[in-house]
């Protein structure tokens, strides 16, 4: 297939990588192209080179794969859509929700197909990959059109598997939200590993954003009770223990977080509800006025 990858991050790059070791013709689309080609080595394996900012492959492309950061979105594709394909299958990749509905009626030609993986990687520089994590990804669609993209599963599952098709990829975004609500903002503000939270001290904090969030996740019509997400959560900062959080490394690094698009949502979907959710909206505003002090400093 003709893939084009949008955010060629650490997400991005190891899918490029894999995705092109499986054959396919993958170019990448970077926000910055210096040079008509880019390499990348995965881990200790041969370096590939791809094709970059390339108008051609850009209209040839089956699908275009979005792993820029929920926050990016918007500014990333929007510039891209005229240069695009109506048939061209737009795969979302990235942390937290409410991003694609912000573009929802630009994309409304385009097959649209929701992606949440906990495969892990990183950038140590320009030009390196390292998949720090194997995890699964799965895949469903957002619209009528992306109901019919379901053989990507299969495609994805060849390059880098475990990749499971859903006919309720919503559900999916709901649970991965609900953990990164647990363990992003409170791990970012505490500038402490994942594994610090099982700390007792965590428990009664936890235990409020937790319950906010299956109130929020009942309305929505996600079945889920306190004490199975309670118990996935503590599951995942076992499993995750010695791992910073990307919203703890955005904070330390002064770079803008994903928050709006994970408390923030939940934030957004609670309020509609009409459910209290202090707990959380605490959260949200610590991240928000450190966020917002950076730009005042
Ligand atoms: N890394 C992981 O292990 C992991 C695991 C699961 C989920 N995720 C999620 O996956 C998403 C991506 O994460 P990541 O770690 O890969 O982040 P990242 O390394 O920051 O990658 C984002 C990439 O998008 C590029 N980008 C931003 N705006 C662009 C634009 N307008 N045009 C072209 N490229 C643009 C960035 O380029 P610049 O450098 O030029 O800004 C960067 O290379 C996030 O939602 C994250 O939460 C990540």
């Amino acid at each position: 297939m003709n893939i084009t990858i949008l955010g060629a991050g650490a997400i991005g790059s190891l899918w490029a990588c894999h995705l092109k070791e499986a054959g396919h013709n993958v170019s990448l689309w970077l926000r910055t192209p210096k040079i008509s080609s880019h390499t990348l080595q995965l881990d200790d394996q041969t370096p590939l080179t791809f094709t970059t900012n390339d108008d051609t492959r850009l209209e040839q492309s089956d699908v275009l794969l979005i792993t820029v950061k929920a926050w990016q979105v918007k500014e990333a594709l929007l510039p891209l859509l005229d240069k695009l394909h109506t048939d061209t299958i737009l795969v979302f990749m990235h942390n937290g929700m409410g991003a694609v509905e912000e573009v929802e009626n630009e994309l409304r030609h385009y097959p649209v197909v929701l992606a949440t993986t906990t495969q892990a990687a990183m950038k140590p520089s320009l030009d390196k990959v390292n998949h720090t994590g194997a995890g699964q990804t799965q895949l469903g669609p957002f619209n009528a059109k992306g109901t019919q993209c379901q053989f990507l599963a299969e495609v994805f599952n060849h390059t880098l598997p475990d990749v499971f098709w859903t006919s309720d990829i919503q559900t999916a975004l709901w649970q991965k939200l609900a953990i990164n609500c647990a363990i992003n903002p409170l791990t970012a503000l505490e500038q402490c590993r994942n594994g610090n939270l099982a700390e007792a001290r965590y428990s009664e904090p936890l235990r409020h954003i937790i319950q906010e969030v299956s109130e929020v996740m009942a309305q929505e019509g996600i079945p889920v009770s306190f004490s199975e997400l309670n118990s996935k959560v503590y599951k995942v900062i076992t499993a995750t223990k010695d791992n910073y959080s990307s919203m703890q490394q955005d904070l330390c690094y002064q770079r803008p977080t994903e928050i709006d698009f994970i408390t923030g949502y939940l934030c957004r979907k609670a309020q509609e509800h009409k459910i209290n959710v202090p707990a959380n909206q605490a959260l949200y505003d610590e991240i928000k006025r450190i966020e917002h002090s950076w730009r005042t400093q």
